[in-house]
């Protein structure tokens, strides 16, 4: 019984997202975002979605976004992993949990957290804490394929 509700969800997994994503084996996840600007909550892992929604003058603005992904140099657009929990806690204690979706994809469209903020992020159990306070609630703009000065890589599921 629990293999047939779990195929099914496959089968409309796969039907669902035909035409915005494929099967590539260059991504840890097995999948690659290729929907281009079509609009989604799946759309461009590992890509700054903050500042192309403000350049493009389309997208809804976030207050707060990231993808969650298994290794530290995925590309750009390999799917991340899904049901992480992001929880960023503000400079005053106010905590906000956030979930990784199927494509790593993590979001906030309003809201205000006091900076300096810590984040942590929750997975089958384990923890994986960023240890420097930060003020940029843009995740993707530190944590790149390559890495920056900023930031060693991508966001890392625990
Ligand atoms: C290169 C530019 C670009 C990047 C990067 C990008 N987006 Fe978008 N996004 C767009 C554009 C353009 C639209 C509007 C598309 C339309 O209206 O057809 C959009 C729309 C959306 C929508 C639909 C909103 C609604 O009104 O229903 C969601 C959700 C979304 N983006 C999520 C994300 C997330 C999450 C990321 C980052 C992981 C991201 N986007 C990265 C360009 C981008
Ligand atoms: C200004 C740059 C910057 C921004 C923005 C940033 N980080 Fe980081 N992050 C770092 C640096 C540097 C490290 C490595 C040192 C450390 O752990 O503090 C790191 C490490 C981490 C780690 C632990 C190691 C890893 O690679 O996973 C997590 C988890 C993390 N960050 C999550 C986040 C989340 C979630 C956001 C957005 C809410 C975010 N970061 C925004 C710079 C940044």
């Amino acid at each position: 019984m629990r293999t047939t509700v779990l195929s099914f969800l496959l089968l409309f997994a796969a039907c669902d997202s035909s035409n915005t994503t494929s099967a590539d084996d260059q991504c840890a996840s097995g999948e690659r975002w290729t929907g281009g600007n079509r609009e989604s909550p799946f759309m461009h892992p590992g890509r700054d979605c903050v500042s192309c929604h403000t350049q493009a003058g389309e997208g809804p603005r976030y207050a707060i976004a990231g993808t969650v992904f298994d290794l530290p140099h995925e590309a750009d657009d390999c799917f991340g992993v899904a049901d992480v929990i992001v929880q960023i806690t503000g400079a005053d204690g106010a905590v906000v949990e956030l979930t990784s979706n199927d494509a790593g994809n993590f979001f906030l469209g309003k809201g205000a957290v006091a900076t300096p903020y810590t984040a942590k992020l929750i997975y089958e159990g384990r923890e994986r804490p960023m240890t420097t306070p930060q003020t940029d609630f843009n995740c993707a703009s530190c944590h790149t394929a390559t890495g920056t000065n900023a930031a060693p890589g991508r966001v890392l599921a625990p």
